[in-house]
């Protein structure tokens, strides 16, 4: 029986990649995003030519009723649902300076990212609960924050704020499912090459070549990608509320 890894946003970008890393890797995937699948034919396309075994849901996660019938439809068709991947995740609309933020775009923001993970990652972890123990462990939930979990950008404060909640979500739920066999990290990427960064494309190619990152290149959604694999291994069963950064080595202070 495989075990099934859910991937919310897994439709494009870094959330694409894990489910091809995760899938290649034996697992089943269950891609949450806004759109059905014929949407997306490069994906799809991806997908199948590396013959990963997915399902496709459509559902805005940002939605109570619709996370919720996303879930219950998922539990109803995957047996054994061992991963979660709390990947989608919006930025602003519009970048406005922290003073002019409105509420509305606040709104938008951490319902997407921070209280969409917060509820999906209860319904599944009560979900996990249910599944028998390996090697003590019954579960992986993953959560993709960003550097902005500590990063001050004042022109996307919403963000940051959404990806700060997720960083405290992560050490909550890591607290409470730690005697239940259910293992929470938390990944926060730098600045990675996707659709969500293109439209700053030339801004963080500037701060590259200034040697801004130590490591002086793009991020690619599959250094992310290998990170969500690692913690899925059963190489991390003595740690839970840890996080890896995927930045490379932005977080390092320089004097
Ligand atoms: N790219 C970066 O530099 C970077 C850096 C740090 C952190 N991150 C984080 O990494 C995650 C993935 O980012 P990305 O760059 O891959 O973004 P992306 O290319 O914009 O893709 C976002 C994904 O999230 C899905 N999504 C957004 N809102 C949703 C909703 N309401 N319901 C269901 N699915 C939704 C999208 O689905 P649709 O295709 O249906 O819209 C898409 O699959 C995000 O949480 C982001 O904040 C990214």
């Amino acid at each position: 029986m495989k075990t099934t890894a859910i991937v919310t946003g897994g439709s494009r970008g870094i959330g694409l990649a894990i489910a091809l890393e995760l899938g290649r890797h034996g697992y089943e995937i269950a891609i949450v995003a806004t759109r059905t699948e014929e949407s997306y034919p490069d994906s799809v396309s991806a997908l199948r030519e590396a013959g990963i075994d997915y399902a496709w849901y459509a559902a805005d996660i940002g939605d109570s009723a619709q996370r919720q019938a996303v879930l219950q439809e998922i539990f109803a068709n995957h047996t054994h649902i061992g991963v979660l991947v709390n990947n989608a995740g919006v930025a602003p609309r519009q970048r406005a300076d922290l003073l002019e933020m409105t509420e509305e775009s606040y709104d938008y923001v951490m319902n997407t990212n921070t209280k969409a993970n917060m509820f999906i990652t209860q319904a599944v972890a009560k979900h996990m609960m249910k599944n028998p123990p390996s090697q003590k462990k019954r579960g992986t939930i993953i959560n993709i924050s960003s550097c902005s979990a500590t990063v001050s950008s004042v022109n996307r404060g919403e963000y940051c704020v959404s990806k700060a909640g997720i960083a405290m979500l992560t050490t909550l739920y890591a607290d409470r499912l730690a005697a239940e066999g259910i293992f929470v990290y938390e990944i926060r990427p730098g600045v990675i090459r996707t659709d969500m960064t293109s439209t700053v494309e030339s801004k963080y190619d500037a701060l590259i070549a200034e040697g801004v990152f130590p490591i002086a290149r793009w991020g690619e959604a599959e250094d992310v990608a290998k990170a969500v694999r690692a913690y899925c291994s059963d190489d991390f069963n003595y740690s839970t509320g840890n996080y890896i950064d995927v930045d490379g080595g932005f977080h390092i202070r320089r004097l």
